[in-house]
């Protein structure tokens, strides 16, 4: 199942790290090719020479010594996946942080493959406010989380924080590489986040859109294998997944020249931005003095890029467009899958609580010509894993 893989094992701190022996050699039977990186914390718990003689590669732990300087670039373009087990809290907040100060960290800073970790750390650790953010940011950035095991820590307490176990990180890396390649050599266009009409240098109309929503689905789509482009509108959001194409953009008419520029080599469209509806006709040059006690804009309307490239759309191109509505959910979601020639609309309700804009969390339902698809209120991740697998579904099974 994994013959040809290249694997990095990342091994830190940890008492879990005796376990990473049965993973390397669960791995190696699979027919992997494992490279193992240790960050000098791990030493303590278990000796690299272990792992060499069963690695068959020298394992590798400092950045540099007298005589050479590890390629930490070239290792983390070498690798298909690399799975970080155990990862203890300090490696976790150094990653969280885009700290580098071991191998391990300059290889996960400068990997291009997919990394995967399984966090193993004490309960109340594993409770903590700030691991739970740093968690979160590591998937912010597409990192998959391997969920942690509930039993006898290390601590001598029972409780959650154990490291899965070896068979079960094993089945993780295995479904990973079955469902991975599924949009390999698909181009793929995300849009995300808001935009900003100016009205003058210092003022713009906007709106609440923080672009996690579109973020959340790049990563995912780049974790399928497709090649991904991103035009991201103003948000203070970072994307540092190196393998997604960023294209950033301000206004409507930027976001719509960069959608129109590369609609027709892109197998699937997905319009997550919140685009401004109108722009200013005019912006002013100089910052608008209050003398008065009202002021009146001159609105025009903006490009609707949805519809405008769902009317050039050819054959085998997939368009899925959202649709952010208030009230009469249903009926504007399917008008907008017809109006705007989409495939699929993704409609998600401000009448949700923990949906919409901003949130951490989404509620959507998918409409296509014929079916439904509801989903229960949850991550942005988990919400961008159920429209990537709806899509290949229906299109690309
Ligand atoms: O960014 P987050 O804080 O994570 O929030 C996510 C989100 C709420 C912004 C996202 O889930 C969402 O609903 N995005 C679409 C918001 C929106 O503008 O909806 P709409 O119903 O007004 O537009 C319908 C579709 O037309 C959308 O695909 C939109 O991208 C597109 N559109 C709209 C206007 C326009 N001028 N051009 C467009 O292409």
């Amino acid at each position: 199942m994994l013959k040809g893989k290249k694997i990095i094992l990342g091994i830190t701190g940890s008492i879990a790290a005796y376990k990473s022996v049965f993973l390397l050699r669960l791995l190696l039977q699979e027919g992997a090719e494992v490279k193992v990186i240790m960050t000098p914390a791990a030493k303590d718990f278990i000796t690299p020479l272990t792992l060499s003689t069963l690695s068959k590669n020298p394992v590798l732990t400092e950045l540099f010594d007298e005589q050479s300087w590890s390629n930490h670039v070239m290792l983390g373009r070498w690798a298909d996946l690399f799975v970080i087990a155990p990862l203890s809290c300090n490696t976790l907040a150094k990653m969280a942080q885009g700290i580098c100060d071991n191998l391990l960290l300059a290889v996960y800073l400068s990997a291009t493959c997919p990394v995967a970790v399984a966090p193993a750390m004490d309960e109340d650790m594993w409770k903590h406010s700030s691991t739970k953010e740093n968690l979160q940011r590591l998937k912010s950035f597409g990192n998959s989380i391997i969920p942690v095991g509930n039993g006898a820590l290390a601590s001598g307490l029972h409780g959650e924080g154990r490291m899965a176990e070896p068979e079960q990180i094993l089945e993780f890396i295995k479904e990973h590489f079955s469902v991975a390649n599924e949009l390999q050599g698909k181009k793929v266009l995300v849009t995300a986040g808001p935009t900003y009409e100016p009205i003058d240098p210092v003022r713009f109309i906007g709106n609440h859109s923080s672009g996690k929503m579109g973020i959340a689905i790049a990563n995912e789509l780049c974790n399928r294998g497709a090649e991904v482009t991103l035009i991201l509108g103003p948000t203070k959001e970072t994307v540092n997944n190196s393998r997604i194409s960023i294209i950033k953009v301000t206004t409507a008419l930027e976001m719509y020249e960069a959608v129109e520029n590369r609609f027709d080599i892109t197998d699937l469209t997905i319009m997550a931005a919140a685009v401004a509806d109108y722009t200013p006709v005019k912006q002013a040059t100089q910052k608008i003095k209050k003398h008065e006690a009202g002021l009146s804009l001159d609105l025009i309307k903006t490009r609707d890029i949805l519809k405008a490239i769902g009317e050039r759309k050819k054959s085998g191109q997939i368009l899925v467009g959202f649709a952010l509505e208030t009230n009469n959910e249903t009926e504007y979601a399917k008008e907008k899958l017809v109006k705007k020639n989409a495939d699929l609309i993704v409609l998600n309700s401000m009448q949700d609580k923990g949906a919409g804009f901003n949130h951490d969390t989404n509620k959507v339902t998918i409409f296509s010509k014929d079916q439904v698809f509801e989903f229960e209120t949850k991550t942005k991740q988990e919400v961008a894993k159920d429209i990537v697998d709806t899509i290949i579904r229906l299109y690309y099974a």
